[in-house]
């Protein structure tokens, strides 16, 4: 499998327990780092996802948790042509994002940090979202929706497959 985006890499580690065999691309070079530690048997790139090539049909399965809603529309565009280059046919894309009231990209605050901190966000509304990995040539397989108790935030996790015909 391939996880765009690991974080401290403690997701990458409960499938590296299960013995997969596991790449990630992280873009911050201390977070590849702190990957690193906690996934030791993990192939770890310190690279932007948009720079870094694989083999076609080369993974089961691809992850990006908390990822997409960093990318602006184009860039998003890019990557998901080359996830569906990269997933093999029976493949699963996993992502994640929060659901919001409106689609809309800007630089935000973020609500959870003690220091005022903004950061570039495309925030995607659920229908607009769906509409778009469906123009993108994914089909939803599944979507579960779920509510950070913490956070109040709404999650959304999809489980993608590619469309047979694009
Ligand atoms: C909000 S964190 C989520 C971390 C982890 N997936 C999780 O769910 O806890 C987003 C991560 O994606 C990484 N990232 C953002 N843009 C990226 C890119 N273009 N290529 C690779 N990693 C990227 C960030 O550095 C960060 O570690």
């Amino acid at each position: 499998m391939l996880e765009i985006g690991p974080g401290t890499g403690t997701l990458l580690k409960i499938f590296e327990n299960h013995n997969i065999k596991t790449t990630a691309v992280e873009l911050s070079e201390n977070m590849a780092t702190l990957a690193k530690q906690t996934s030791p048997n993990s192939v770890i790139i310190n690279d932007n996802i948009l720079n870094v090539k694989f083999l076609n049909n080369q993974f089961d399965f691809i992850l990006a948790m908390a990822v997409i809603h960093n990318f602006p529309e184009n860039d998003l565009i890019k990557l998901l042509k080359k996830i569906k280059l990269w997933l093999k046919e029976d493949g699963y894309f996993i992502l994640d994002t929060t659901n919001n009231k409106i689609t809309e990209s800007g630089y935000f605050e973020k609500e959870d940090y003690d220091t005022r901190v903004e950061r570039y966000r495309r925030k995607w509304k659920k229908e607009d979202l769906n509409k778009f990995l469906t123009k993108q040539g994914f089909e939803i397989d599944e979507l579960v929706n779920y509510k950070d108790p913490t956070s109040g935030k709404e999650w959304l996790i999809y489980a993608l497959k590619k469309t047979n015909n694009k």
